[in-house]
């Protein structure tokens, strides 16, 4: 056997992976495609990667030396259960088994437990960086048992993006840990997509900026705090003219946004857990209610104000700026939040300080100050809310006024704002003293007799709202 290392599955995602794995110094490449055509092209286009060309999957594991390392790159669900009944058959213990697609954390938890009893090491591995990074360098959030990484970690890091000069993988966790916050990371990018889209949207609206305009907007935004991939390519798209019609792309897109599901899953996670991820919810539903054509027909007629021009558009824009920032902040939070509780649900060691460093380079959701929230764990391990860090507490101070601002602006122009209004309704949330939560308990105790807690004194009480509407200790009321 030759190969070190195989990838099976040869679309994009696989074909980039894999040839970024053979252009690494010590690796050699087994390739294996269920439609043999495929692996014939990837060897032809790249002969320079110097591939072991595998047509079944027997051959493709005796191409491995052992403890055999594969790494499965097809589509969530059912064919990549399938790839892992194949690959299961021809393996045999100590070997590993990695699944590099977007599998919903649940599978990935289940996969393992039956892999493991065969005595091969199954890993779900989050992979994101686009076609791009699975090229030239992603960012990889690994999960599964220990023994399994072992193999695995020195490859994975020699392929993996570095940040600040670190690697950007680590072993997230057991079973779907790495999954799961793949999954986080992938509803984080949600929210920041969509606030990122109603920043764009409020400036042109309130200023009549152009899209080429906004575009140097945003990449002036790109030399400041709000650095990032997703503010990079966001300027690029603005930018781009169609050749067709000589308009900005933008406009020549149709305005409905698809989503393949793993917002959705974050959100259902959450509702699951109890985590408030509102921002990321937002992002998800503002997707489906842009791709309502039918309900968006019937009420395109509805009143409204009709969107008015800023008085100063310098100020308005230094507004979103300061809005889309604190927003961002309360999404990650949110996003962190969730990795927080799903840790402590499935029983994983995540170090959340890890993961913000991972994050720094090769993801979508790569940041310039994804270094701060490394930071702020790195001060505080055990950080109960990103908010409260001492740098997103001074950048929430300085942000506020202009974020509320925005939102104001945003509703009285009737400028759609979900996720910029409900990052700042979470950010007063937290910050109330008291919330009207009391008169929620007030209400289920008066219609379910739900009992409720006293500010001043222990016990649990109930209120006999039928009868004389005197109070009685919980216990009473059975
Ligand atoms: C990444 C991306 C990638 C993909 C997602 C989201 O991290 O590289 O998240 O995995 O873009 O599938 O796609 P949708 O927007 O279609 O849900």
């Amino acid at each position: 056997p030759s190969a070190n290392i195989g990838v099976v599955g040869l679309a994009v995602m696989g074909s980039n992976l894999a040839r970024n794995l053979a252009s690494r110094e010590g690796n050699t490449v087994a390739v294996y495609n269920r439609t043999t055509a495929k692996t014939d092209a990837l060897l032809e286009a790249h002969p320079e990667a110097g591939f072991v060309h595998t047509a079944t999957v027997q051959e493709f594991a005796d191409s491995l030396q052992k403890p055999r390392t594969a790494i499965i790159m097809v589509k969530a669900g059912r064919p990549t259960d399938a790839v892992i009944d194949e690959l299961c058959e021809v393996f045999e213990a100590g070997d590993v088994i990695v699944d590099g697609g977007n599998s919903l954390f649940t599978d990935t938890i289940r996969r393992e437990k039956a892999v493991r009893e065969t005595g091969i090491n199954f890993v779900g591995c989050g992979i994101s960086g686009g076609e791009e990074g699975a090229l030239k360098g992603p960012s990889l959030m690994p999960g599964g048992s220990v023994e399994g990484y072992k193999t695995l970690g020195p490859i994975l890091s020699t392929i993996a993006a570095v940040a600040e000069g670190e690697p950007c993988v680590t072993h997230v966790g057991t079973d779907g840990a790495g999954h799961f916050v793949k999954m986080v990371h992938n509803g984080i990018e949600y929210a920041d997509m969509q606030l990122i889209g109603e920043a764009y949207d409020l400036i042109r609206q309130g200023t009549g900026a152009s899209p080429a305009q906004i575009a140097d907007i945003f990449g002036k935004w790109n030399d400041g705090e709000l650095n990032s991939y997703l503010i990079e390519i966001t300027a690029e798209v603005l930018r781009q003219t169609d050749a067709e019609t000589g308009k900005a792309l933008v406009d020549v897109i149709v305005d409905q946004a698809g989503a393949k599901g793993t917002g959705a899953w974050t959100v259902q996670t959450a509702l699951d857990l109890g985590i408030p991820v509102s921002g990321i919810a937002e992002a998800v539903f503002a997707r489906s209610l842009s791709s309502k054509p039918k309900q968006r027909a019937v009420t395109g007629d509805l009143p409204g104000p009709s969107a008015s021009a800023v008085d100063d558009a310098e100020a308005f824009i230094e507004d979103v700026r300061l809005a889309l920032f604190a927003s961002k902040i309360v999404a990650y939070s949110q996003g962190f939040d969730l990795i927080v509780q799903g840790a402590e649900e499935y029983d994983w060691d995540i170090k959340k300080g890890d993961i913000a460093a991972i994050w720094r380079g090769g993801c979508i959701i790569r940041a310039q100050f994804l270094n701060r929230i490394t930071d702020a764990y790195a001060d505080e391990p055990d950080l109960v809310a990103l908010l409260s860090a001492p740098y997103f507490r001074e950048a929430l101070t300085a942000a506020q006024d202009g974020w509320r601002r925005v939102v104001v602006a945003a509703a009285q122009s009737g400028i759609p704002a979900p996720a910029f209004s409900s990052s700042l309704a979470y950010y007063d949330g937290l910050r109330a003293e008291r919330l009207p939560a009391a008169l929620v308990q007030g209400q289920r105790d008066f219609f379910g007799a739900h009992t409720y807690k006293r500010t001043d004194k222990e016990g649990t009480f109930h209120t006999l709202w039928s009868g004389d509407r005197s109070e009685v200790t919980a216990e009473d009321t059975h």
